[in-house]
């Protein structure tokens, strides 16, 4: 008689936006007249660039070709675009990082769910809440955590750094040191970012302490601020103790085409077993490499008229992120994030729970956001809407929540 993995069973409902999505229609149905507007999930709404486009069709052409057709993808990620990651995303920021210490794969979302893979059952975990839900969710299905408590809206043997107002979002160092710390910076729910001088203090921890980072730099496009770091690896000794995580999804729309990397520098190595080898061993046996074509798209990013192309877009969504930041502002509510990140993090009005806000605002004013609890019961009380609308629609989405 099989078993069956029974740590899947301690995970509370659906996962978070599947929960939404479902809420949402079941809304939309009722109130077939609604003219709904969608600020929940992260989704981008723009079109890919042209300059990707026309990659993209150049690659399907040359799969149509038996001379240029292309079987299996390298594993690890074709040349031509690890090279142009490590140098523009990399060198250029005085980042040695070399081609060969980059993973490509099918997005961020996989890999930061499957890196836990190379550490042991019995790490312990760090991570801030609120959180991206995918840092919690794959150690649990892996056995790396205790029971869910219903009471704290925590799991048992996780180490939870509480991220809020009163601390500036900003996450205090653990007293008992974890061995697996995950930061998602610019940070996705909050918005906000740690200056470059707090992300040392944390390599510095991570080294003192032999743990090891995990840094999801999903967001890093949309970095305004100067003393902010767009890698981690810019801090000193980050290579020896930091795993990177990079998406194509919010700064060049890869949400539907999928494709990211990630980053195992080869000085890291545990009581002499380097990370790196455990997770090309991995990749090689578990992926077949993203599709050709999707990695020249990947490659356009980086040419000169994809670049421009995409900084416009991430400048389009962050108009975005100012207008509802200010118009937030203006109607009186308490308003975080939206400068060095797509997202606008805020407090619920009149003590409202989060999903009592998140009912009211679907309701009231047809607008679908994210309530914060469901990153963590430090999110309670918050509440979170995304910049990735079209422009349109974000400023009918204040001018709604204005008439409130
Ligand atoms: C989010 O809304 O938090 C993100 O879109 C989720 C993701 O990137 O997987």
């Amino acid at each position: 008689m099989y078993k069956i993995n029974t740590n899947f069973q301690k995970l509370p409902g659906s996962y978070l936006f599947s929960t939404i999505a479902a809420k949402v229609s079941a809304f939309a149905e009722a109130n077939p007249q609604a003219d709904i507007i969608r600020l929940g999930i992260g989704d981008v709404t723009q079109p890919i660039a042209p300059a990707i486009i026309e990659a993209m069709h150049c690659a399907v052409d040359e799969m149509a070709d038996a001379a240029t057709f292309r079987g299996y993808a390298p594993d690890l990620g074709y040349d031509f675009l690890r090279n142009a990651i490590a140098e523009q995303d990399y060198q250029k920021r005085g980042c040695d990082i070399s081609a060969d210490e980059i993973f490509v794969s099918d997005g961020a979302k996989s890999d930061s769910g499957n890196i836990q893979e190379l550490f042991s059952e019995d790490n312990r975990i760090a991570v801030c809440d609120p959180v991206y839900p995918v840092y919690i969710d794959s150690n649990v299905m892996a056995g790396r955590t205790g029971n869910y408590n219903e009471a704290t809206g925590m799991f048992d043997g996780v180490t939870y750094m509480p991220c809020t107002a009163e601390n500036g979002f900003v996450p205090e160092f653990p007293k008992e040191a974890p061995d697996l710390i995950y930061l998602c910076l610019p940070n996705n729910p909050t918005g906000t970012t740690l200056k470059k001088g707090q992300l040392q203090e944390w390599v510095d921890y991570a080294r003192k302490n032999g743990a090891v980072i995990i840094y999801d730099a999903a967001y890093e496009a949309y970095i305004s601020e100067d003393d902010v770091a767009h890698s981690i690896y810019e801090c000193d000794g980050a290579k020896s103790c930091a795993i990177e995580i990079r998406s194509f999804s919010k700064n060049a729309g890869f949400t539907g085409v999928r494709l990211g990397f990630t980053v195992v520098p080869k000085e890291l190595a545990c009581g002499g077993v380097s990370l790196h080898a455990m997770w090309a061993r991995r990749h090689g046996t578990k992926f077949n490499g993203a599709p050709y074509l999707i990695q020249r798209a990947g490659e356009a990013v980086y040419s000169p008229e994809g670049r421009r192309q995409v900084a416009e877009q991430v400048a389009y969504y962050m108009k975005n992120a100012a207008t509802i930041y200010n118009g937030l502002k203006d109607a009186g509510y308490e308003v975080y994030g939206g400068i060095n990140a797509p997202y606008i993090w805020l407090r619920t009005p009149d003590g409202m729970s989060s999903w009592e806000f998140f009912d009211y605002l679907l309701e009231k004013a047809n607008i679908v956001g994210t309530p914060g609890c469901g990153f963590g019961p430090s999110g309670e009380g918050y509440f979170r809407l995304t910049a990735f609308g079209s422009h349109e629609n974000s400023v009918r989405a204040l001018e709604r929540i204005k008439a409130l």
